[in-house]
């Protein structure tokens, strides 16, 4: 079982500070966007990190939930407690899940601890996610194909105090992307 001291030990033999970085906002954001152009800067940098993302884990560990609120908590948990193992075991984890309301969020920071759980809200608006509709689910949503879609026909509550805010609607993905790499780069650095 690996733990908080196993964590320290894992930083030490990696290099860097382990945490959870994780993206919350509307389907559409660009929260896998981000997730892996981040993902892909650390690796460059010699940092070891990974990505978990809702659409990757609902084919997987989370294949069969739906997105009524008990599947939607379920599948954070179960991320969540994915992200903790990886924690402790000094990899910077980075989460990227709708995660739709302060109470799922909070059940995310308290499995994963509230010192290593930096919360980024990318932050489109409704409007412009329904515009741009890169997967045509907003359109079936309005269309009543989708029901329970986040933002149409089931809540989004926007995070009130989230660690960094990301404006995707009004910078491009390269600024939005530069922005977040701002953020990240001195969190992970192991100071001894
Ligand atoms: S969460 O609400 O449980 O955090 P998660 O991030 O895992 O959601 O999955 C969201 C993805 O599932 C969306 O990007 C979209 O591709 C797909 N999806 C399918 N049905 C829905 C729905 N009813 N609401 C939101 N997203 C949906």
């Amino acid at each position: 079982m690996f733990t908080p001291a196993h964590k320290q030990q894992r930083e030490q033999l990696l290099g860097q500070r382990a945490c959870v970085i994780w993206l919350t906002g509307l389907s559409g954001a660009g929260k896998t966007t981000l997730a892996n152009a981040l993902g892909n800067y650390l690796h460059q940098q010699g940092k070891l990190c990974t990505v978990l993302d809702g659409d990757v884990l609902r084919d997987g560990l989370n294949k069969g939930l739906g997105f009524s609120e008990t599947d939607r908590t379920e599948n954070i948990r179960r991320a969540a407690e994915t992200a903790r193992i990886l924690l402790h075991t000094g990899v910077i984890t980075i989460c990227s899940f709708i995660s739709p309301t302060h109470e799922i969020r909070a059940l995310a920071k308290s499995i994963i601890g509230e010192n290593d759980f930096v919360e980024v809200y990318v932050n489109s608006s409704l409007a412009s996610c329904e515009q741009r509709d890169v997967k045509g689910l907003y359109a079936k949503a309005r269309r009543g194909e989708i029901p329970s879609f986040t933002g149409i026909t089931a809540p989004f509550e926007a995070p009130e105090r989230p660690d960094v805010e990301i404006r995707t609607d009004q910078y491009t993905v390269e600024e939005s992307v530069a922005q977040l790499i701002q953020f990240i780069s001195p969190r992970i650095v192991l100071n001894d």
